[in-house]
């Protein structure tokens, strides 16, 4: 089945970074310019900014998400941000089990998992991040890796729920350190999950899921990793941060 009958997505991911202003600048740039309907484009800015996002992409093609949320809807936990407080904020989506959330936060699958359940819950649409680190990737234990962070998460939901999730693998060797890679790897990958997802739980999730590439994405590389029949989009960084560079890697890619 062609990638064509799924959706393509451009996730701009700003992790920790951008103001108001610059915010302002770089959706400006974006808007002025966007998009096909042959794929999605989504906006994962800071918490506190997502009001003003979701008031200046009213009306367009423009989509957002959280970065992150908490595994309950209400109560005793300074800090956190509710699935309910993104969804009032406009979002449609939440970034899940980033590896920066991982390594820094201590995120274990287990938590990854109850965060999934309580997004779908509130139909909030799970980008779930996996990825391997060097280390894992030189010992040969990538796809073992990747398979654990998926089925933690997979195994426990119904049909209908595994349908609506989307994948990112981001090799964390790959994040920001301007390494990617290489369109072989991404695609082996890549197809891996798939195969994964068709001998688990069947061919039509396998080809209904949107599969993700992420780190060091850019122009440069955005067309031949774009190019493979398994990769669906991109989770980007860096090259979100201002319009011209995002832009660029959803133009160079062809979708
Ligand atoms: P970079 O594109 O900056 O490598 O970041 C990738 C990423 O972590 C997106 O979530």
């Amino acid at each position: 089945m062609n990638k064509t009958l799924r959706h393509s997505y451009f996730i701009g991911n700003w992790k920790m970074n951008l103001g108001r202003a610059e915010a302002k600048e770089l959706i400006k740039g974006e808007l002025s310019e966007l998009p096909g309907d042959s794929y999605r484009v989504v906006l994962a800015p800071p918490f506190l900014l997502m009001p003003l996002v979701s008031d200046l992409i009213g009306g367009s093609s423009l989509l957002l998400a959280g970065q992150n949320c908490y595994k309950e809807l209400k109560g005793a936990f300074t800090g956190e941000i509710s699935p309910l407080m993104l969804k009032e904020a406009g979002a449609t989506y939440c970034i899940v089990g980033h590896s920066e959330r991982r390594e820094y936060f201590f995120e274990t699958n287990d938590l990854v998992r109850e965060k999934i359940v309580i997004l779908l819950e509130q139909q909030i649409i799970p980008v779930l991040c996996v990825g391997e680190t060097k280390e894992e990737r030189e010992a040969n234990r990538h796809f073992e890796k990747i398979k654990v962070q998926l089925s933690s998460v997979y195994d426990s939901l119904s049909k209908s729920e595994r349908a609506k999730i989307i994948i990112a693998y981001e090799p964390i060797w790959a994040i920001g350190t301007g390494l990617t890679a290489s369109s072989q790897q991404a695609s082996e990958m890549h197809k891996f999950i798939r195969d994964w997802l068709a001998s688990t739980y069947g061919d039509e999730l396998a080809f209904g899921t949107s599969i993700l590439y992420g780190g060091s994405v850019k122009k440069t590389n955005a067309k031949e990793l774009f190019a493979k029949e398994d990769i669906d989009g991109f989770l980007v960084g860096g090259a979100s941060l201002n319009a011209k560079d995002f832009l660029a890697v959803i133009v160079e890619s062809g979708a």
